[in-house]
């Protein structure tokens, strides 16, 4: 018989950092390993060993997209969808189905070109433009993070200073308008630590979805979600095991994509339609169940025992942004108060809740090695840069808690003392 005893212990002294997969809820991963054995709406089978039909899942199922629905109080006319394939298939699955939309909205021909607006403010939404050109669509950067960071992606710029096209009236718009919330290998983020740049929405033309990629900062705070064509947001962060990815899509951007390929767009897989998926409530195929059931749990602990105390009145999700603020604000003061000893990769004012990236002594490499091997003897794991990038790198998910984040901090300041 297993006993958790000694992995309890080990995880009492371990501070995962990890950038994604990242940690979760000690609860919810114990009553998850009994309900591999025997699950209590199936006794004597396992919840990965029972039908994604039955009704035992089904309960499981419902609950975690009510769940979901009440954290982010999703209007009535989205869907939520349980997908595959993480946030890379979304960067095809976005442009896929959203030029499907837009040609059989417009009834276009095939010659027709389609363009996507993309806000490029980081690895990940480089990423997602370079996909929705191989696919055929005019990848048009309305912001160039890269350019205007000197090779580095560090700023977003404010709205004003979008590189956005004025149309004529004769000119088509833009199929959709996208970006990515929190740029997870960049540690840039709209709304980032103490600051207000969000998302200019204004300036969108509102006929245009807006489409965000939120895979790194889902489930960190409150979100307007009728302001959004399409969310979407891989597990693996704040929410469960990797494997399932989640899609909150505006119910008039389905479309029949079959039908679609008379107005020029190509046929897309079933398992990437939206509108398909929505048909059949996720269930098209056999979808990631065990997954699925973490994602369950943790969803469920987030809305009965939030890590800071929910204020009457508002939103479910605002003690996760109040507990981001609190987590990161530790890590960039132990930043800003090191005189340059260690500096963050980001600009003030978008840095990252989630991601805190910064380098130490000017980017000295034996420094940073040796910071991260003391940080892992102390426990604290996975505070290296992601390997494009280099430097150092703590993710503060929801499920990493403050103490952790004040070793980390308290690590940073002995550090620099010694070798400042
Ligand atoms: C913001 C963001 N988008 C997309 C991805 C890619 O996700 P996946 O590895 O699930 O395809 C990641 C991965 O870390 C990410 O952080």
């Amino acid at each position: 018989m297993a006993d958790f005893t000694k992995q309890i212990e080990q995880r009492a002294q371990t501070i995962n950092m990890n950038a994604g997969p990242s940690p979760l809820p000690q609860d919810a991963l114990l009553t998850a390993a009994a309900s591999l054995l025997s699950f209590q709406g199936s006794p004597g089978m396992g919840i990965a060993e029972i039908s994604h039909r039955s009704k035992a899942f089904a309960d499981v199922f419902n609950e975690a997209n009510a769940d979901l629905r009440s954290l982010l109080e999703i209007p009535d006319n989205y869907k939520v969808l349980w997908m595959q394939g993480g946030g890379l298939t979304q960067f095809a699955a976005t442009v896929l189905n959203l030029n499907a939309w837009y040609r059989t909205k417009h009834q276009l021909s095939a010659a027709d070109q389609v363009e996507g607006w993309y806000a490029v403010t980081g690895s990940w939404s480089k990423k997602a433009a370079d996909e929705a050109t191989r696919l055929g669509v005019k990848a048009r950067k309305v912001v160039d993070g890269k350019k205007l960071g000197g090779g580095k992606f560090r700023s977003i710029p404010p709205g004003r200073e979008w590189d956005l096209p004025q149309l004529e009236e004769n000119q088509r718009k833009p199929a959709f308008v996208y970006y990515c919330d929190n740029e997870t290998v960049d540690g840039v983020e709209f709304g980032g630590q103490g600051s207000d740049t969000e998302f200019p929405f204004s300036q969108i033309d509102p006929e245009v979805p807006i489409v965000c990629d939120m895979s790194s900062n889902f489930l960190s705070r409150p979100v307007d979600v009728s302001k959004y064509g399409i969310i979407y947001a891989g597990a693996q962060k704040n929410l469960g095991p990797a494997g399932v990815t989640i899609v909150i899509v505006r119910e008039d951007l389905l479309v029949n994509v079959d039908e679609a390929v008379q107005y020029g767009s190509a046929p897309i897989p079933s398992m990437l339609s939206y509108k398909v998926m929505a048909d059949d409530n996720s269930l098209f195929n056999t979808p990631p169940t065990f997954a699925i059931y973490v994602c369950s749990l943790v969803l469920r602990s987030l809305l009965e025992s939030p890590p800071l105390p929910l204020a009457a009145s508002a939103a479910p999700l605002s003690p996760l942004s109040d507990f981001a603020d609190k987590k990161s604000a530790l890590l960039y003061t132990a930043i800003d108060e090191s005189a340059g000893f260690y500096a963050g990769t980001a600009d003030k004012g978008v840095r990252s809740r989630m991601n805190v990236t910064f380098r130490i002594n000017g980017g000295d490499e034996d420094l940073e090695k040796d910071f991260i091997k003391q940080a892992s003897d102390l426990g604290i794991k996975g505070v290296n840069g992601h390997r494009s990038v280099g430097g150092l790198r703590a993710s503060i998910y929801n499920a990493v808690s403050l103490e952790g984040v004040q070793r980390l901090a308290d690590l940073m300041r002995t550090f620099r003392e010694k070798h400042a």
